[in-house]
């Protein structure tokens, strides 16, 4: 079986971008691969995080891990600080990677925009060599993320392809999935910028576990574009974004919703995106509170996904190892 591995950071709330972008997604596809979902804790802490929150998002992420729908008999679910074969990979291809490329992420320039990249950390430099020993260590041919995802999957295949040029045949280059529709949530106030968990502005984003009022209160008030029409259009892209998510979230094409809508008004659109949200998030959330009253049970989860994943990681460190002389 082919392998898939995927991650979130359990850094702020889980979002509707993070549920349509991934984690639907990673349910959709979970029966056809061998599965490791990771929570990316050690990236988490490249942007300073208060210990206290942190451990309990990290808690809430594999709740929700659960709560979506990934099946343990399908899935290794674990924290990337368990598996420290992670950190022991990326120090290999820290020195293959390049400081000109790292320095081309978009990712890293906007993150250490706001404190110039002066006082940015290492770390947040370093993130996507990380993130590409995540891949690599298990040999993963499949990576299901989001768009914002593709230049750091584009560097793991860069990294990939270097390593084995470089020291033989090693790693398999992974492929990239991201998704037509959902690959890309808009924040619901300003539809210009990508829906974000760092977001300081709740109502931004519809959290995975907002209350059902909550989610039609933001959903109400999402800014729209001028005009009436329910089009997707490069003009409108506050209806758009809404569109978008209206097609992920029932699995329909957008001209079908724009006709359904034909001659409607926003208010009764914005009703009905409303009610499908919530219908969609509303057992997730249920599903999450339920399994967060018993932390103990997911502590076990994880640790036992840990042992799993150091079981499929252990070997290809030591092939990396062995390739480049440290054995
Ligand atoms: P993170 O935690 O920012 O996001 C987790 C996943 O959600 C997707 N996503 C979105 N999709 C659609 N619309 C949005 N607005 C939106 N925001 C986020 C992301 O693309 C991602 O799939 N670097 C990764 C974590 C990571 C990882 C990995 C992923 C670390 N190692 C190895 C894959 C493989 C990240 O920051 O995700």
């Amino acid at each position: 079986r082919k392998r898939v591995f995927s991650g979130i950071q359990p850094s702020g709330n889980l979002h509707l971008g993070n549920y349509l972008g991934a984690l639907k997604n990673w349910v959709a596809i979970q029966e056809d691969y061998e599965n490791y979902f990771c929570i990316v804790d050690l990236h988490a802490l490249t942007v300073p995080q208060d210990p206290k929150v942190l451990r309990e998002k990290i808690r809430e992420v594999a709740a929700i891990y659960l709560a979506v729908g990934l099946d343990p008999e399908h899935c290794t679910i674990f924290r990337q600080s368990r598996v420290s074969e992670h950190t022991e990979l990326a120090w290999l291809l820290n020195c293959i990677a390049r400081f000109g490329e790292l320095s081309r992420m978009t990712q890293f320039k906007d993150k250490s925009r706001k404190e110039g990249a002066e006082s940015a950390s290492v770390g947040l430099f370093d993130y996507p060599v990380l993130q590409a020993a995540d891949i690599l260590l298990y040999n993963a041919h499949l990576v299901p993320v989001g768009e914002d995802q593709r230049q750091h999957l584009e560097l793991t295949r860069t990294l990939a392809r270097r390593f084995n040029h470089l020291y033989g045949e090693t790693f398999v280059v992974p492929e990239i999935m991201i998704l037509e529709t959902g690959a890309r949530v808009m924040a619901l106030d300003e539809p210009e910028e990508k829906m974000s968990k760092s977001s300081p502005r709740p109502a931004s984003y519809v959290a995975i576990l907002d209350e059902p009022d909550v989610i039609r209160r933001k959903i109400r008030r999402a800014v729209t574009d001028s005009g009436t029409e329910i089009v997707a259009a490069p003009e409108k892209p506050a209806i758009t974004n809404l569109l978008q998510i209206y097609a992920a979230m029932t699995e329909r094409k957008i001209p079908d919703i724009e006709a359904e809508y034909a001659g409607r008004g926003y208010g009764d659109f914005k009703k009905d995106l409303a009610e499908i949200v919530v219908e969609g998030l509303a057992p997730v959330r249920e599903r999450a509170l339920e399994l967060l009253e018993n932390p103990a049970e997911l502590d076990e989860l994880l640790e036992s996904g840990a042992g799993r994943a150091r079981e499929a990681a252990r070997p290809n460190l030591h092939t990396a190892w062995a390739r480049m002389g440290l054995d």
